[in-house]
């Protein structure tokens, strides 16, 4: 039996770790070939050996900071010579770092925004006319913090709710073209979201607490099967008492 993504090419940014490697590992499943990305090059390697041994996908490794445009452009350039074409891109890439407003440094204020704003940005660019081409998806990764105040750190949830802005804003632009936007709002993540702050949220959690990136992947997967004129603008895939608490 054909998979749902056979005969399509993805490009993945943050898929060295967390949400973004097993999106990686999701899209190969569903058939997809892919692009991964992100700054360390020795976790992607591993990642698409992975890949290679337990699924029929082609892999390519392409390290890239996703805070220097030349080097997206060159990211998207790169998947379409190879594969011929790009049906799927990943806006994933991301992080937080948590201070108080009054304390953040303009270093960590432009960490966060140059990944999370300008790097969703910079991918959304280099992909949508190839997407325009095949019809294909463009895939955010907002968060909870991005459709409710998050007190604890204003600057990573102002980057959130940016993202999602940009792609109900984006699919408005391109989905007369055929292009599908969707941006899947999670809420706690065992990953290493968190790291550059303290404990990774994969050790800030006990497995079975909160979400884990596979599930994450699962929605992602699901967005990007639907086909032309369905597209997942929005899913926010929280934990069930989320609500009562925040
Ligand atoms: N975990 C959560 O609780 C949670 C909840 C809601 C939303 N999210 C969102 O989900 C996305 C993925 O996060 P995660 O939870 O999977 O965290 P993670 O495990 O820390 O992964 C983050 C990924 O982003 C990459 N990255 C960071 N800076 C980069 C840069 N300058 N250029 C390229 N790649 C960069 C990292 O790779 P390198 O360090 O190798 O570059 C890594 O692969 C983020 O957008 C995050 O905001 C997470």
């Amino acid at each position: 039996m054909e998979e749902p993504l056979e005969g399509q090419t993805a490009v993945v940014t943050g898929a060295s770790s967390g949400i973004g490697a097993a999106t990686a590992r999701a899209l190969a499943e569903d058939g997809a070939d892919l692009t991964v990305a992100a700054r360390r090059e020795e976790r992607l390697e591993e990642l698409a050996a992975e890949i290679r041994e337990t699924t029929d996908a082609a892999v390519a490794v392409v390290p890239t900071d996703v805070t220097d445009s030349d080097a997206v452009a060159a990211l998207v350039e790169a998947t379409v010579d190879r594969f011929g074409g790009l049906d799927i891109a990943v806006c994933n890439a991301g992080l937080a770092i948590d201070e108080p407003v009054s304390e953040l440094t303009d270093e960590e204020y432009r960490t966060m925004t140059g990944v999370n704003v300008d790097g969703m940005f910079y991918t959304a660019r280099a992909s949508i006319p190839h997407l325009v081409d095949s019809e294909g998806h463009l895939v955010f990764l907002g968060s909870m913090s991005g459709n409710h105040p998050r007190p604890a750190n204003p600057v990573y949830a102002a980057t959130k709710w940016w993202t999602r802005g940009f792609a109900v804003s984006l699919q408005a632009s391109v989905g007369e073209e055929g292009v599908a936007v969707s941006c899947i709002n999670p809420t706690e993540v065992r990953t290493e979201f968190g790291s550059e702050s303290g404990s990774p949220s994969k050790e800030a959690f006990e497995p079975g607490s909160v979400t884990e990136p596979v599930e994450v992947a699962d929605a992602i997967a699901y967005a990007v099967r639907q086909q032309s004129p369905n597209s997942i603008t929005s899913l926010d895939l929280y934990r069930r008492d989320k609500l009562s608490h925040f």
